[in-house]
């Protein structure tokens, strides 16, 4: 539709009809056709009028009922304005990839690339217009169990992979019926929650926020992100939803982001019990003001904002200019002219599971996976045929995580199919050995387990956390196994060298007896639906594990806030000392250092980093530097590297990290194969957020190292001018 009819239309609206476009519903309430719907103070609200004004649903299952739903309602509105349909596809639809934390570990834009372009054909026949997605809140707290849901500590892998996301998922013209819009979440800084406790309170300076958080948001809105998601916590002081600073003059102002901004579930009414709103009311006025266009459910918006228009406390032009930002996102998805968008039970049929999309969630399971520790004893060789499987997770079909669709866990391959799809020849014994909840204390099962792993060629160990204890609302004080897991490891390890611990997890846990007694240690985080299948790859060599921890994993969850990439101090305990150093910046009983560090993660093979060199010595803010990295792969196997570039700057303006992430590539060599992994670093990679809140970056020696953090090398040093 022209622009200029949207404008025709929006003045052919009452003010109800107005309201409608900004309020969005559960679509369980009409799909069932039975659930009332309850506003806030429990008063039911007439499902028929929803019906017909409402402007947008979120969450339901498939092409089918995105057809009932736009169907129900246009039949409903005399105005017939299609309804956006949203949904949180956050990793794969039916067909699920690793959690974006283990993403992350791929150090591979690409990878994301090609995980999106999947997720993005199925969300598209399933009927979605919207994802509520690249979630790029940068978290540091492994207690907050959203962690699961972001890349990395860093804000540069948030930053680059969120907008690989956005540009894979939104295509180049929306009203393609297999593009969807992506709403990138949760602005803003939601993983600084105090604690690690999910929906607290963040307090963070400016200099933080626009250094550490912000970033990732606005490369995801300059990579076109049509929708923005303010988050739960306060931000300061103020929620992030009622927060005009945070919407209208960064947001708006400074990135002039013109898309939709959509509150998060009922974030509009919990400005109540946050203390700045008095009644619901109160509530829908501070978010109208601060630019927040949707209210998500509960619908403050729905029972109030007319009444705060035709009391002149909102002024009709914002309501307008909100519905009108709606309103284009409708028309840029074509929705006027084909509101069931890409929603199409056939191509559900022909893309949910297929094999293209399933070796592409294999790959991302394969390429994701960590090898933290490896004795020797992996990739398995020699002739295996007894394997024992054992441990919580041997049978478990739940490895997909957090965010993965109703229903996920009846199409993941477990790990027993993998390898005996792998290894059809041998006899797999499967022992569960104990639970993996707090409340499991029984241990009878660790002897038989520990005979079976005597008995055995090699032993699969598989220990970690349930997929429910990470996630939404999913926040832990400590970090450690829960059960008798760390018993059933040590009799098993005890009863057979030949035994690989391989980790399910949605959050780095605290690893350190595993480090010292495992033969073998492989962090497998969530793979998703191909979990069995990668597993046994890995574990027999057909896969060469590559990933590098996005996110570094503490010794204590007592270290955090732990980030990477840490200041000096003006007392620096010198790394590696693991003794304390008194008066320095330590602990008196525990190293600084994390158990293993960002950017860390071994391979089958060996790679030597040869040199580094720089073509040139000095640059000034319009040259570029040409870093050269030249990767050998000394091994006997192929195998992939993620190069990483990190940048020091001994002396600026502001206390700057000993080591700071500014570029990385992966690479693949085969064995005895050399490369020069070319890197151009301009100027922009260089700045850093100055006392006065300015995206600066300083004359002066900087140095460049490669490596991962806190085990950098090949440091050479340039001036910028
Ligand atoms: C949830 C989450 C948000 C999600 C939304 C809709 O509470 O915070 O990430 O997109 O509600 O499900």
């Amino acid at each position: 539709m022209e622009e200029r009819k949207l404008q025709d239309l929006l003045e052919s609206m009452t003010l109800e009809e107005k309201v409608g476009q900004l309020v969005q519903c559960n679509a369980g309430q009409f799909i069932a056709n039975t659930m009332e719907i309850t506003g806030p103070d429990g008063e039911m609200l007439p499902t028929e009028d929803l019906c017909r004004v409402m402007g947008s649903v979120l969450t339901f299952e498939n092409a089918q009922q995105a057809k009932a739903l736009q169907e129900m309602h246009l039949t409903a509105d005399p105005k017939k304005i299609p309804l956006l349909l949203m949904l949180d596809v956050i990793h794969g639809l039916r067909t699920t990839y690793p959690i974006p934390l283990a993403m992350g570990c791929s150090f591979d834009d690409d990878l994301m690339t090609a995980c999106a372009d999947m997720a993005r054909k199925e969300s598209a026949a399933c009927g979605v217009h919207v994802t509520f997605n690249p979630m790029v809140d940068t978290a540091r707290d492994a207690r907050w169990g959203r962690i699961m849901e972001t890349n990395s500590e860093e804000v540069l892998i948030n930053s680059r992979m969120g907008a690989a996301y956005v540009r894979a998922t939104q295509g180049e013209n929306l009203a393609e019926k297999d593009s969807v819009a992506c709403c990138v979440k949760h602005y803003a800084a939601y993983g600084a929650g105090e604690a690690g406790r999910d929906y607290n309170t963040v307090d963070v300076s400016e200099r933080t926020l626009r250094e550490t958080y912000l970033p990732a948001y606005r490369a995801c809105v300059e990579a076109g992100a049509r929708l923005v998601m303010p988050s739960f916590n306060a931000l300061n002081g103020i929620p992030s939803v009622a927060n005009r600073w945070l919407m209208n003059d960064v947001l708006r102002g400074e990135w002039g982001f013109d898309g939709v901004v959509i509150s998060d579930y009922n974030a509009v009414g919990e400005l109540v019990p946050h203390g700045v709103a008095k009644d619901l009311k109160d509530a829908a006025r501070l978010a109208m003001e601060a630019g927040c266009d949707i209210d998500m459910v509960k619908n403050a918006y729905y029972l109030y904002l007319a009444d705060l228009v035709k009391e002149g406390i909102i002024q009709e032009e914002t309501v307008d200019a909100a519905v009108m930002r709606v309103l284009k996102l409708k028309n840029e998805l074509g929705l006027f002219e084909n509101p069931l968008h890409g929603a199409d039970e056939e191509a559900e049929k022909r893309l949910y599971l297929c094999e293209e999309h399933r070796a592409i969630a294999r790959r991302a399971a394969e390429e994701t996976a960590v090898l933290l520790k490896n004795d020797g004893i992996l990739p398995f060789s020699g002739e295996v045929k007894r394997i024992a499987l054992i441990g919580p997770f041997a049978e478990e079909t739940r490895l997909n995580g957090f965010w993965s669709r109703p229903g996920a866990e009846k199409d993941t391959v477990t790990i027993p199919e993998g390898i005996r799809a792998l290894m059809p020849d041998a006899e797999v014994i499967i022992e569960k050995g104990c639970g993996a909840e707090f409340a499991d204390t029984d241990r009878s099962g660790i002897a038989p387990a520990a005979e079976a792993a005597r008995k055995a060629d090699v032993v699969i160990l598989t220990l970690g956390e349930p997929e429910n204890y990470s996630g939404e609302g999913r926040s832990r004080a400590e970090l450690t196994l829960p059960g008798p897991q760390i018993e059933l490891a040590r009799r098993v390890i005890e009863a057979n060298p030949r035994t690989a611990v391989v980790l399910f997890n949605g959050r780095p846990l605290v690893l350190e007896e595993l480090a010292e007694t495992a033969p073998a240690l492989l962090e497998m985080w969530y793979p998703g639906t191909e979990a069995g299948n990668a597993l046994a790859r890995l574990l027999w060599g057909k896969a060469n594990p590559c990933g590098k921890l996005s996110v570094g994993l503490p010794r204590s969850v007592g270290q955090y806030p732990m980030p990477y990439n840490r200041m000096n101090t003006g007392r620096p305990k010198p790394p590696p000392d693991n003794r304390p150093v008194p008066f320095s910046s330590c602990y008196l009983d525990m190293p600084n250092l994390p158990l293993y560090s960002f950017g860390y993660g071994l391979s089958y093979t060996t790679f030597a980093y040869e040199k580094l060199t720089l073509d040139r010595r000095s640059m000034t803010g319009e040259e570029t530097l040409k870093v050269t990295v030249t990767v050998k792969n000394t091994g006997k196997l192929p195998g992939k590297e993620a190069v990483q570039l990190y940048l020091r700057d001994p002396v600026a303006s502001v206390v700057r990290p000993v080591q700071q992430l500014i570029d990385y590539r992966k690479i693949e060599l085969q064995p005895g194969e050399s490369r020069d992994v070319e890197f151009t670093i301009s100027e922009k990679q260089l700045r850093f957020i100055d006392f006065n809140c300015r995206e600066v970056s300083e004359a002066g020696e900087l140095q460049i190292s490669t490596g991962y953090a806190d085990h950098l090398i090949l440091t050479e040093s340039f001036v910028l001018k």
